[in-house]
């Protein structure tokens, strides 16, 4: 008995010296000091020693135990005081699960000039940049819209100085690359444009994507195919969609692009104010005016040209009715998309 005592003692020290971690201590608790643990089992037995053994027995069993316990609290506290200044001097503990890393997005808006560049490069158009800090002249004269002509007014321009300013459009890259390069043109130009604008439908800067496509016999049935293919690639591929007759000073005869109501499918609500349309983009047939200004014989060439708002697209197939949440950084928002 007196040997199995010091066993027990040795084991112990032994046993509680290899533990590391908080579920180790408390297997070793119960393993030693729990209700069917060694020293119960131990106390259990002195019931079968000599009576005059007793004592002197039951006394070493009791210190046994006692030195035990004590070494286990001993322990339990060391692992607390560990714990603690582990979180002051952030030592890392390994026994916490793991945390994700947050990895961004691109932004919606990002995203849909993407996918409107890749359904038009689909369809063999190349892609070309140009400068938000743009030239009267291009922004203006080259389109046919010359100084004091009425169709300024609607650009809303935030002017730099007498000839420069921010570009209101991305159709200034029609002249631009008309200007430096000779048909067949199948080109696309997305980018910012500036206009002095701000409500739920506006945003002072915002994107769009300009097309156009020059050759020889290029008519309005071809417009209107590419166009059609886009937005039924775009939206849905049974979306109805009308050309709806409208003026533009460097696209002569023009159009702008409904597609029925993405919310009420053309039922009539407040998103397409119960018309049961959504102008997408404005087209035309790019005007012999624009042509002869960058040398293009207006006999021999043709072309449409086309410009669509990638924030409004964004809005109608996403089903969001102010533009401003897209430019407010909230996550809360962005992280949906
Ligand atoms: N630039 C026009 C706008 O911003 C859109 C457009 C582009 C219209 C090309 C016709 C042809 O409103």
């Amino acid at each position: 008995m007196e040997q199995e005592l010091i066993t027990l003692q040795n084991q112990a020290k032994e046993q509680l010296a290899a533990v590391e971690r908080t579920d180790q201590l408390e297997e070793f608790r119960i393993r030693f000091l729990g209700r069917k643990g060694q020293c119960s089992t131990v106390m259990r037995a002195l019931g079968t020693v000599p009576k005059e053994d007793k004592p002197r027995l039951g006394e070493m069993a009791n210190a046994v135990k006692k030195e035990i316990e004590s070494w286990y609290t001993e322990k339990q506290q060391s692992f607390s005081a560990s714990l603690e200044s582990s979180s002051n001097n952030s030592t890392i503990d390994l026994t916490l699960p793991g945390r994700k890393p947050q990895t961004g997005k691109l932004h919606p808006v990002t995203q849909i000039m993407n996918e409107v560049c890749s359904i038009f490069e689909s369809l063999g158009f190349s892609v070309a940049e140009g400068p938000d800090v743009e030239h009267d002249h291009y922004n203006f004269e080259a389109l046919n819209i010359p100084a004091h002509h009425p169709a300024r007014d609607m650009h809303d321009t935030f002017y730099v100085s007498d000839s420069i300013l921010l570009r209101t459009h991305t159709s200034p890259m029609q002249a631009r690359i008309m200007e430096s390069q000779q048909p067949p043109l199948r080109v696309i130009a997305p980018g910012k444009v500036y206009r002095c604008d701000s409500d739920i439908t506006h945003t002072p800067m915002f994107h769009q994507v300009e097309g156009f496509l020059v050759d020889r016999s290029i008519s309005f049935a071809d417009l209107k195919g590419i166009l059609t293919i886009f937005t039924q690639k775009m939206f849905d591929k049974d979306l109805d969609l009308r050309f709806r007759p409208s003026f533009f000073p460097f696209t002569e005869p023009s159009a702008e692009v409904d597609i029925a109501c993405v919310i009420c499918k053309g039922k009539g609500c407040r998103v397409c104010k119960h018309t049961g349309w959504l102008e997408i983009l404005g087209s035309g047939m790019i005007d012999p005016e624009v042509f002869k200004k960058v040398g293009y014989d207006p006999e021999v060439y043709s072309g449409f040209a086309f410009g669509l708002g990638i924030e409004r697209i964004a809005m109608l197939k996403y089903g969001i009715d102010d533009i401003r949440l897209y430019y407010e950084n909230d996550l809360r928002f962005l992280s949906q998309f």
